[in-house]
């Protein structure tokens, strides 16, 4: 490990191309039960266009170098050196073939990085720097090589050798070895390696792809996991299939492999033509993975397919353009998603998680620009900020050049850039070039971090006939950019009249907007908006479709919100003036909370959730959002500062109640109307009717009255499918009824062979209200089930506890920072990346009321007594600043 207490910060402004590039790399790794051995034949030579040293500095990290040679002839001593992961060799000529050996040690690699193993199988990672702790190397991405990598291992316990590209040669060894050698004919950086040996089986398919090359597929797995495969091939076909049809970008390899690994820090990685996968975003089968997992691996899937071309194809020039790809890739993925299912509950869902994960972070000590310009430790840059928010920004991007011109903006970007490591600023170059526009000021989307906030007030005036809505932006400071600038900003917007109807909007001077895509662009601090002929005073909607990654503050009445959660043509407003009255009802809640006085919710909203569950012509899966009250981080990241951690949770539970108990009546009758599905079905209806009746289910099950709990019983013991089972398994654990004990040793002892579902078991457990959990998380720290070495199930147990948790992770006696602590301390040794995600977590202390803050401050200060690795060094650093 890494054990450093002042490492370097990296800057964008710094960026030198390399003095030198490799055009091949050759590798032989011989894998042996206590080390694994590297040769790696590398053919460099020097960049003539920037070079200016003549030494070579590559990178190496936890390596034992055993040989090096220069064209064949062994490097004496003298001549290079070995310091601070770098290897330096001096005077080298101008073209030559390396040789290094390197010996590894898999077995003991617990960061999840470069070559390690993961339940008996060997598997990489290696984005970013993660093929330094393989070989020393030029481990950056602009510089790329032609791959061959020769695989040796003993032949029954890995019968399955793969790496990228295509098996060309293989054959039997002496004492029971044998050998896979594979090639890649694209030229790659060498975070897009790849290797994996292991005994798996796989499932086999094929796509014809649109000019007729067929391509295998093949997904490898450990055997009980064959019957889950299905869903993931099939989102791979469609994916495919997508791409071609909506970007017209075709696959470029005979063969598409994806393996599940149960170790892994991330989602999963595009490594060309072998993708690894957290067997969480890969695995489904109807009995083990709920419908919010089955829309997770078809997501995963997609995502990583589609970097084949956003990443690999074109990829990043450095990892502060890490935003070209992921932020892309994501946009792609989200679009994907929402032609393959519901275009507004999809955008509902990301928006949602933008809000929540996002705007807190943004606004935090770890703010950065999508396109970070400094970073100590790349691995923490893989935020929502640059995934998220980056894929807001290339939709932004879309809204403005519109639907076509996006098209004509991707195709000049991939044509142009094939095969190159590029910027963020050649993507929206392409784009203003297919589209002669001028995206200049749009640009500060990549430099400027923060959250910009949008006040907007408007004025009807009867006798003009004019309805003005005034918008005023500002990004509040954010680590390092005191100042900020005006942002180029797509507003959605619509005007409703009192039928529903969007009225023509007409500005004062004739320009008329668009009815097909009302956008206003505001560029100036504040901005003035008047349409005339407005005959009667309508409702503005605005920000449909959430257009701008913003914190929109206009102030609405309940009944207008009522009425656009009513009429809105925008799905997405619907939904979001439905929130808006939710959070406005919970406002007098949590005020009433504080003067020890119990305030009713309003009727308005009890009114309007009335006609959500009975009005059976709305559709299904809005209806099901809707009524999902926010969550308490939600909650939390919305309201005033110092975070009110227990009159929100208390307020949000109240209001649960009284909902439930003025519309038992009509949730109820939902439960009757959609009974348990005999059959799963992964389909948008289905999903829907499960959806709804959990989340009535969730509603009545808070009065805990016997015969709801009954019914809640009678769904965990009879439910066909996870989604039911867990719903179920969830309301009861969540509640105070004697009978959760049995249940919970019922769901364990069914499911304690299917990893995924222990963690569900798991997160259920640690995110329980009572005030016990704590106690039962660290009881369920020695559980046989948990392992931490595995992110899955720090994640589930851990991660749950202290992100969805708030009342008991922030109880005010600090017990939570101290658990927390204490696993970051541990973790810091073990898996650093995990460790830092942890650590992240007490970068909010400012959010908080001076006691907890103090509490949360007293620990960081605590791990940052420890030797850190970099990653946790960051965070820690950053947050105390
Ligand atoms: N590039 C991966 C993705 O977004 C994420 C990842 C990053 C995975 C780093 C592993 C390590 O698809
Ligand atoms: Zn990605």
């Amino acid at each position: 490990m890494k054990e450093n207490n002042a490492p370097k910060t990296i800057r964008l402004s710094e960026y030198r191309a390399p003095d030198y590039l490799i055009d091949e790399t050759h590798l032989d790794v011989r894998i042996f039960s206590d080390y694994t051995d590297v040769t790696a034949q590398l053919h460099i030579r020097k960049n003539t266009q920037t070079a200016v040293a003549t030494s070579l500095e590559l990178v190496g990290a936890d390596l034992e170098l055993l040989e090096i040679k220069v064209n064949a002839e062994p490097v004496p001593e003298s001549l290079y050196s070995i310091a601070d992961e770098t290897l330096t060799m001096n005077n080298v000529p101008g073209q030559f073939i390396l040789t290094l050996v390197t010996r590894i040690d898999p077995k003991r690699n617990t960061s999840l990085e470069g070559l390690y193993v993961s339940k008996g199988m060997y598997c990489t990672q290696c984005e970013a720097e993660g093929f330094r702790k393989i070989t020393y190397y030029l481990d950056r991405p602009d510089v790329m090589a032609r791959f061959t990598t020769r695989i040796e291992a003993d032949k029954s316990s890995y019968p399955v050798l793969l790496s990228n590209g295509n098996p060309v040669e293989k054959g039997d060894l002496d004492a029971g070895r044998h050998f896979v050698k594979w090639e890649d004919p694209f030229k790659k950086p060498c975070y897009l390696f790849a290797l994996v040996a292991g005994d798996l089986s796989v499932v086999e398919d094929r796509f014809v792809t649109s000019s007729g090359r067929e391509v295998s597929l093949q997904i490898f797995v450990e055997p009980q996991d064959l019957d889950k495969c299905d869903h993931a091939m099939d989102s791979l076909k469609r994916s495919m299939k997508w791409d071609e049809n909506v970007y017209g970008r075709e696959y470029d390899l005979d063969i598409y492999m994806i393996v599940a690994v149960s170790h892994f820090n991330m989602g999963a990685m595009e490594n060309k033509g072998l993708n690894i996968f957290n067997t969480s975003c890969v695995l489904a089968s109807a009995e083990t993975t709920t419908d919010a997992g089955f829309q997770r691996v078809e997501s995963v899937i997609a995502h990583e397919y589609f970097h084949n071309w956003s990443g690999n194809r074109v990829t990043c020039r450095d990892w502060f353009q890490l935003s070209l790809k992921e932020g892309f890739t994501v946009f792609r993925d989200q679009q994907f998603s929402a032609d393959m299912g519901s275009e507004t509950v999809n955008r509902i869902d990301d928006v949602n998680f933008l809000k929540t994960v996002q705007f807190a972070e943004d606004s935090g000590p770890m703010s950065h620009p999508i396109r970070p310009d400094s970073y100590i430790e790349i691995n923490n840059f893989y935020t929502t900020t640059v995934y998220e928010k980056g894929a807001e920004v290339v939709r932004m991007i879309r809204r403005l050049v519109g639907v076509d011109g996006f098209r004509k903006g991707s195709d000049l970007y991939f044509e142009r850039h094939d095969g190159q490591a590029v910027t963020c600023d050649d993507f929206v170059q392409a784009m203003e070039d297919a589209n002669q526009i001028d995206l200049s000021q749009f640009r500060l989307w990549y430099s400027q971090s923060g959250t910009p906030c949008l006040q907007v007030s408007s004025e009807f005036s009867a006798s003009s006939e004019t309805f003005t809505l005034t918008f005023k932006q500002e990004t509040p400071a954010t680590p390092g950019q005191p100042e900020k600038k005006p942002l180029h900003i797509p507003v959605a917007i619509g005007l409703v009249d009192s039928t529903g109807n969007d009225l023509p909007l007409e500005l004062e001077g004739g320009t008329r907007i668009d009815p097909d895509n009302p956008v206003l662009e505001l560029k100036q601090p504040t901005e003035t908006f008047v349409f005339r002929n407005i005959k009667e005073k309508p409702v503005a909607s605005l920000l449909r479709g959430f257009s701008a990654p913003v914190r929109l503050q206009y102030p609405q009445s309940r009944e207008a919100l009522a009425f656009l959660m009513a009429h809105d043509r925008d799905g997405f407003n619907r939904w979001s003036a439905s929130q808006q009255l939710v959070v406005s009802v919970l406002e007098d809640m949590i005020a009433g909370f504080q003067n020890n006085e119990s305030v009713q919710p309003d009727s308005v909203l009890v009114d309007a959730f009335r006609t959500l569950l009975t009005d059976s012509s709305l559709d299904l899966a809005m209806v099901a959002k809707m009524l999902e009250l926010p969550t308490e981080q939600f909650l939390a990241e919305l309201l005033p500062k110092p975070t009110q951690v227990d009159a929100i949770h208390q307020s949000r539970e109240a209001l649960k109640q009284a909902l439930a108990s003025s519309l038992s009546t009509e949730m109820t009758s939902v439960l009757d109307r959609y009974p348990l599905h005999t059959e799963y079905h992964y389909r948008d209806q289905d999903v829907s009717e499960r959806s709804l009746r959990n989340t009535c289910m969730y509603y009545l099950m808070s009065l805990e009255q016997d015969d709801v709990v009954e019914r809640c019983l009678n769904q965990f013991k009879q439910a066909c499918n996870m989604t039911d089972q867990l719903s179920a398994f969830k309301a009861l654990v969540h509640s105070s009824r004697s009978e959760k004990s049995q249940v919970i040793e019922q769901f364990y002892q069914r499911w304690s062979n299917e990893s995924l579902v222990v963690d569900q078991w798991f997160m259920v457990q640690a995110s329980a209200p009572q005030a016990d959990t704590l106690e039962r998380v660290k009881e369920l720290m020695n559980h046989t089930a948990f392992d931490m070495t595995s992110p899955n199930k720090i994640r589930a147990l851990i991660g749950a506890f202290c992100n969805n948790n708030p009342v008991n992770f922030h109880n005010e006696d600090g017990s939570g920072y101290a658990f927390l602590a204490d696993q970051i301390i541990a973790l810091n040794k073990l898996n650093p990346q995990v460790a830092s995600r942890m650590a992240v977590i007490m970068t909010r202390w400012a959010n908080f009321d001076q006691a907890r803050a103090g509490l949360i401050k007293q620990q960081l200060s605590r791990v940052q007594s420890e030797p850190l690795s970099p990653d946790v060094y960051e965070v820690v650093t950053k947050a105390l600043k």
